[in-house]
């Protein structure tokens, strides 16, 4: 192939690219007041969680180190029993916003505090 057969490829290489690039970027919008509704009353609206029902504490950046984004996103997805209990929010939630809460809301806890 010359490289102006190539190019039209090459193009749509690029153009898939961006694409990929602009859907890795959560979409912020709306995602503190879903946080606010659905999650502050076990988590605080300071996201430093509850002792008592074993909410962790979003603004340690002991914390944050620990989990990764995929960890987190399974987490509100399907629950986790732990020490305390983390409802599932899989069914109620759409995948979009569950990203959204945990890599714009949770994540965003933990960045103010460093
Ligand atoms: C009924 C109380 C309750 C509600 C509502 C709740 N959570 Fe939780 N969440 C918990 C508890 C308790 C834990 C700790 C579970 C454990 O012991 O590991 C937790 C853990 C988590 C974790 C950490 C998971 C991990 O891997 O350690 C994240 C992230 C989280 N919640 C996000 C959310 C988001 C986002 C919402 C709102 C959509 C939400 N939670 C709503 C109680 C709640």
């Amino acid at each position: 192939m010359n490289l102006p057969s190539r190019l039209p490829w090459i193009a749509i290489f690029a153009i898939t690219l961006a694409g990929a690039a602009a859907a890795a970027r959560p979409d912020c919008r709306g995602a503190h007041q879903l946080f606010m509704q659905t999650c502050s009353m076990c988590h605080g609206a300071n996201g430093a969680g509850y002792p008592t029902i074993h909410t962790p504490n979003f603004t340690d950046p002991k914390w944050q180190a620990r989990h990764t984004d995929a960890e987190l996103i399974a987490a509100v997805t399907h629950g986790k029993q732990g020490a305390g209990r983390m409802p599932a929010f899989q069914g109620q939630l759409t995948p979009k916003q569950i990203d959204a809460l945990v890599r714009c809301v949770v994540r965003g806890y933990g960045k103010s505090h460093k």
